[in-house]
């Protein structure tokens, strides 16, 4: 793409808008302000598909609980997923574990960009991320926000779901960024963009980029950021069946290869293989809700929900464990679980 060398892009007018926009409009977080490169990784780890306002409160109660990265490394993975739960995308609480157990393991927190990009459930980006704001490394940390302000500031319609697209932005970010102030520009731009440039109704009339903004010139606000059409969403079903017997339900532990590894569920019959089984406990069963539709990132699950409260205890297989109905909440479940456990 020839817009990025036909132009020399340092000191260009955009950044020093930023930068002063930032200080004025910037948001008061928690975590901003902090030198702790554990405390700014982990809000950047809750933060990756979470909303800054849930994302926050997470963050304490993390912060409270392991306030070290020593004290997040020493806990069981359960304790991690269940202060995780609600939080969703589990696997980024396991990675988070993980990552933790190996800063501790290397002795101190990583302090290069490849250094901390080599942590588990650490990209690009949030590599990025932590490597400006806790160690004031002069690298782009480009998310969402920042591909949409750049892709309408500038007018590049390249889409930004795609290799192109991502490297370009990256490139066009790198040029722009003010050395030295990589903290400030990066976290100006993705609050301008939460805030100002948004993806619906930004705020052109208010905006102090507004006299030289391409989309705003050329009637393409609304069109850009341009996305790509993604593959259709896998649409998947599941029932679940609440057993209740003398106080206890029978749950299983979620293994490795699938969604939710590690999280704990009641008996799904669509995967059940004995039929004989699982007729007989939908004979008898209630149906608490069907057609749930629960929205993940690759797909849409539709589940059901039965309960059944059966005279004789039925025989599950081996990887079932009966679990005290008052002791549930010391299991860490899938968000779809919860729905159901408020169903009964
Ligand atoms: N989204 C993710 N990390 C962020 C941060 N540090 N500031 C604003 N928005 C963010």
């Amino acid at each position: 793409m020839s817009f990025f060398h036909t132009f020399v892009l340092m000191n260009h007018p955009f950044t020093q808008s930023i930068l002063d926009w930032y200080s004025c409009f910037g948001r008061t977080l928690p975590w901003r302000g902090l030198s702790d490169p554990y405390a700014i990784w982990l809000s950047e780890i809750i933060l990756q598909q979470t909303r800054i306002q849930q994302g926050e409160a997470y963050w304490h109660r993390f912060m409270k609980q392991f306030p070290t990265v020593e004290a997040l490394a020493a806990a069981s993975e359960d304790e991690v997923l269940r202060l995780w739960q609600g939080l969703g995308y589990y696997s980024r609480a396991r990675n988070l574990h993980a990552a933790a157990k190996q800063i501790v393991a290397a002795g101190s927190f990583p302090q290069s960009l490849a250094g901390i990009k080599a942590l588990k459930g650490v990209g690009d980006y949030t590599a990025a991320a932590v490597g400006s704001f806790a160690f004031g490394l002069d690298v782009a940390a480009v998310d969402g926000n920042v591909f949409r302000v750049l892709a309408r500031y500038f007018g590049i319609d390249t889409p930004i779901n795609t290799t192109e697209g991502k490297h370009a932005f990256t490139a066009l970010a790198e040029e722009l960024l003010p050395l030295g102030q990589a903290a400030s520009f990066n976290q100006g731009l993705m609050d301008f963009g939460a805030i100002q440039c948004t993806p619906q109704s930004p705020r052109c009339t208010v905006c102090p980029l507004a006299e030289s903004c391409s989309a705003l010139r050329t009637g393409r606000v609304e069109h850009l950021p341009v996305k790509l059409k993604t593959l259709h969403i896998q649409e998947r079903r599941l029932a679940y069946i609440y057993i209740r017997y003398n106080g206890y339900t029978p749950f299983r532990r979620r293994t490795a290869g699938d969604i939710w590894q590690g999280l704990w569920e009641p008996v799904e019959l669509e995967r059940m293989t004995d039929e004989s089984l699982k007729n007989s406990l939908l004979k008898d069963s209630v149906v608490l809700a069907k057609n749930v539709r629960h929205v993940l990132t690759h797909r849409v699950l539709l589940a059901d929900f039965y309960f059944l409260e059966p005279a004789v205890r039925p025989q599950l297989p081996d990887e079932f464990i009966w679990i005290p109905e008052s002791s549930l909440d010391d299991y860490g479940k899938p968000r779809l679980v919860e729905r159901l456990l408020e169903r009964l």
